[in-house]
């Protein structure tokens, strides 16, 4: 191996926003990158650019959060000096001076080699966001369809480094979530939810087979439909909430279907309504405005 090439970090400024501009439209086709249906700005955030022979050479750009920190970019135009390398352990560097407990990146489905790069580094896998990339081409419609090696762009990649001995014992994600409806149900309830809802049933464990029920899959949620008698849905507001990117294409066809539809209090930055299944569990559903 050659000896490490002289590489050096100095703080993302003004002075290299030009350049830091071409390189992220050149590798992200704009400054612009989403994660985890959130909208960066790479060039307004903090980072590194690595220099070599009086040339910048790579840039990080990190946003630290609560106690975490994300490593939105990473970009190195000599492969294989040690740039990226050197990059990555500037940023871990300044989020464990900053205290926080965990670094992570996201990557997208097709970038193989991003995801052999990190966990050479230490990186482990932490989240797979399945079909993540419908958001984030709702946020930056101009991301390509197909990626490195002509593979379909869909998923995200969550990688992250804990940085911190006292991991505390902090909620990764939702798993699942589960209702009820009533006992006698299970074949009209599975045909309203795989049917009218057009939800895949998955297969549930054996050893909870002879509970009757059904489970299926939402996105990467999966959501159990258990049976229980002699319980009245209808009092409660406990809902799920379902994200589509056809509101009004599932408003008609729910209506279609005989189903009631309710409007909901407007929040930020979605539109949603209300409706129910036939067994008196709500149902919202909700979608992203563009
Ligand atoms: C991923 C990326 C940042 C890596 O940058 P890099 O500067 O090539 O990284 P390094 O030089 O530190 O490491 C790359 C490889 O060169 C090797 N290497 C590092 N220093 C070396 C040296 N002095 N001599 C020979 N090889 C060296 C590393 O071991 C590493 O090998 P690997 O491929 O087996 O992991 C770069 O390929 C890139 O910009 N990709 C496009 C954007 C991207 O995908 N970013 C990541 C997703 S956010």
């Amino acid at each position: 191996m050659k000896e490490p090439a002289s590489i050096q970090l100095i703080p993302f400024s003004d002075t290299h926003r030009d350049w830091a501009t071409a390189i992220l439209k050149e590798t992200w086709g704009s400054t612009k990158v989403v994660s985890k249906g959130r909208l960066h700005d790479a060039i307004h955030l903090h980072g590194y650019v690595a220099i070599h022979e009086n040339d910048p050479v790579g840039l990080a750009t990190y946003n630290l959060e609560e106690s975490e920190c994300e490593m939105v970019t990473l970009n190195s135009s000599q492969p294989a000096l040690g740039i990226g390398t050197a990059l990555v352990t500037a940023v871990k560097d300044t989020a464990i001076r900053a205290g926080s407990e965990r670094l992570w990146v996201i990557t997208t489905n097709d970038n193989v080699a991003a995801l052999r790069f990190y966990q050479q580094r230490g990186f482990r896998l932490a989240a797979l966001h399945k079909d993540a990339l419908r958001v984030s081409r709702r946020i930056k419609p101009q991301i390509p369809r197909t990626g490195k090696g002509e593979i379909p762009i869909r998923d995200e990649l969550e990688l992250e480094i804990w940085l911190s001995e006292k991991r505390s014992p902090a909620i990764v994600n939702l798993h699942h979530a589960q209702i009820t409806i009533p006992n006698e149900a299970e074949n009209e309830g599975r045909r309203f939810y795989c049917q009218v809802m057009g939800l895949q049933e998955i297969e549930k464990p054996d050893s909870l087979k002879s509970r009757g029920g059904f489970w299926l899959l939402v996105g990467d949620k999966d959501v159990h439909v258990e049976l229980k008698k002699d319980v009245d849905r209808r009092v409660t507001k406990a809902h799920l909430a379902y994200l589509v990117n056809d509101l009004i294409g599932w408003r008609d066809h729910l209506e279609k279907h005989g189903l009631l539809i309710k409007e909901l209090s407007p929040i930020p930055g979605f539109d949603r309504f209300e409706s129910g299944d036939p067994f008196g569990n709500r149902l919202e559903f909700i979608q992203k405005k563009s």
